[in-house]
């Protein structure tokens, strides 16, 4: 029996745990061993891309797994070389198939690409796989207020969800505001900042050693009291189940303040930012 994870609703009704593993690089038989590993821990949000090319393994870990597929949460991303209508159409196909899944719980547009200017036709391919029953929660990742404000303007409908780079070192005060204000919500990519110099942070170990928790549980309890929901991940058993046991303590508001004070403007850990970068 695996712990249990606190939940939150979006705004389509869609719940998702409060954190969910990140599967970036979990690849082939033995990334689905590690994700069958987490789901009997207790992790019940699963991240993938169709640009990791893992939506098999993570398919592959669903049916494997103990845990009844409508207990889970299965997320899977549009490349932004399919953002055109009949493309992506085919694309969230495609990954359904390669998952051998019937139906996504999120789905999200990867980046928004606004050179390529697209990523309207591909927000209405997203709408109409919900309608089809393809997907159940339809939102993006990386997109700024004006890009979420035109999807809104264009089709009616705005996205559940936006999960964009998210941890102590750019703790995106401004866009998780617009967020709460819009009521979308808040899902945190590389939430360890991928684990480099943050683990090593003064100012976060200290707080971590007063509460006799490692650095990565205080980051982590750090973006859930933020409200934001976040997807570590780790291939390591042991580092899984660290990351998901941080619901026993509480950070005050001047720990939180700290660990928000450490943000930089150029604390993106790749310098991606969504108005200039693309992805395909
Ligand atoms: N939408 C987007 O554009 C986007 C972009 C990037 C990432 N993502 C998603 O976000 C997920 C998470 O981001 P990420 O993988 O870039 O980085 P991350 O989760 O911040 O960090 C992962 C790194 O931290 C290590 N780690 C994990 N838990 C640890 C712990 N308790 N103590 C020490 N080290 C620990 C992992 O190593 P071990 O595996 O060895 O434990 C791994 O090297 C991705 O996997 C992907 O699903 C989305």
């Amino acid at each position: 029996m695996g712990k249990t994870i606190p939940e939150i609703i979006l705004n389509d009704g869609l719940t998702l745990p409060v954190i969910g593993l990140g599967t970036y690089k979990l690849k082939g038989n033995e990334g689905a061993n590690t994700i069958v590993g987490a789901i009997d821990i207790g992790y019940r949000l699963i991240d993938s891309a169709y640009n990791y090319e893992n939506e098999g393994t993570v398919g592959n870990a669903v049916r494997r797994s103990s845990v009844p597929r409508e207990e889970l949460k299965i997320t899977s991303k549009l490349p932004g070389r399919y953002q055109n209508y009949d493309n992506a159409v085919t694309t969230i196909q495609e990954s359904l198939y390669r998952a051998n899944l019937d139906y996504y719980d999120l789905y999200l547009i990867h980046w928004p690409n606004p050179k390529q200017d697209s990523y309207v036709e591909a927000w209405q391919a997203l709408i109409d796989a919900k309608k089809w029953g393809l997907i159940r929660s339809i939102g993006v990742c990386n997109f700024l207020p004006e890009h979420m404000e035109r999807l809104e303007k264009e089709t009616g409908v705005k996205p559940s969800i936006n999960q964009i780079e998210l941890h102590p070192f750019f703790n995106q005060a401004p866009q998780r505001k617009w967020h709460e204000e819009n009521n979308i919500a808040t899902e945190s990519w590389s939430p360890l900042a991928r684990a480099n110099q943050v683990l090593q942070n003064d100012t976060i170990q200290q707080i971590a050693d007063h509460h006799n928790k490692s650095i990565s549980q205080v980051i982590l309890r750090w973006h859930y009291q933020l409200g934001a929901i976040s997807i570590p991940k780790s291939s390591s058993p042991a580092r899984q189940l660290e990351n998901i046991s941080i619901f026993d303590f509480s950070l005050n508001e001047t720990e939180m303040s700290m660990i928000s004070g450490l943000t930089r403007p150029d604390g993106r850990i790749n310098n991606q930012d969504p108005a200039a970068y693309e992805e395909f």
